[in-house]
């Protein structure tokens, strides 16, 4: 904050932590179907197609609220309806097993019948003292529109995730490669 006080002004300050096994806070494995690690970048990092911010990046935030004593009620098989998956061996369902709208079911996006994937990074996240406790959701991409998409396919399907939580904050930010910050930093960036 020395450097950023000047140019800022903080509203929200959340912190995240790793639950055991990865698993989100509803208590699933999150990020099975993300691409792993070695393979992420060309999902999250802008190539040829767009010279100028060539290894930049769309990073979007949403810090979600989950209801969990709701989530807590339900019995184990209708949260794997829910999510599409098994809590406990992470395993997919089929799909006639799953609710019409499971969460990977609603979050997928296609363009020309092939499944779109970004880097999913959440975090769960718990403040004891309001009882505030949820998801942060984090998303690079190489596309600002493949995020968008599976959005707007979660909304428009009523993702299940969306029965017991709200959305209470969404940020879209462009993160420049660290050639474009250096230019920045020596005032060469028109
Ligand atoms: C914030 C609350 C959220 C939670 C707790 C959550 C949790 C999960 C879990 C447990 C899975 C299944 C395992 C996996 O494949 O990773 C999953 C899958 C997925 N989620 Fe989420 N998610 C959340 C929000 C979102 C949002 C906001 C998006 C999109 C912008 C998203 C996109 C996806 C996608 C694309 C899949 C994979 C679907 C497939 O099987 O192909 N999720 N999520």
């Amino acid at each position: 904050m020395k450097f950023l006080k000047e140019y800022t002004e903080v509203l929200d300050s959340t912190q995240g932590f790793r639950y055991f096994e990865g698993r989100a806070i509803i208590g699933f494995i999150d990020g099975t179907e993300a691409p792993a690690m070695e393979d992420a970048a060309p999902y999250a990092i802008i190539g040829d197609e767009d010279p100028d911010y060539i290894n930049g990046s769309y990073a979007f935030a949403q810090k979600w609220r989950h209801d969990m004593d709701f989530w807590n009620k339900m019995k184990t098989e209708h949260q794997e309806k829910a999510v599409g998956r098994e809590k406990f061996t992470d395993l997919e369902l089929e799909d006639e097993d799953k609710y019409q709208n499971a969460h990977n079911v609603a979050s997928q996006y296609d363009e020309n019948g092939e499944e779109q994937k970004i880097i999913r990074m959440n975090v769960p996240y718990s403040d004891p003292a309001t009882g505030v406790t949820g998801t942060y959701f984090m998303g690079y991409s190489r596309y600002w529109h493949v995020t968008k998409g599976m959005l707007i396919n979660m909304l428009d399907q009523s993702d299940y995730l969306l029965t017991f939580s709200d959305i209470l904050t969404g940020q879209l930010f462009f993160i420049p490669s660290r050639e474009t910050l250096e230019q920045i930093a020596d005032g060469e960036f028109n």
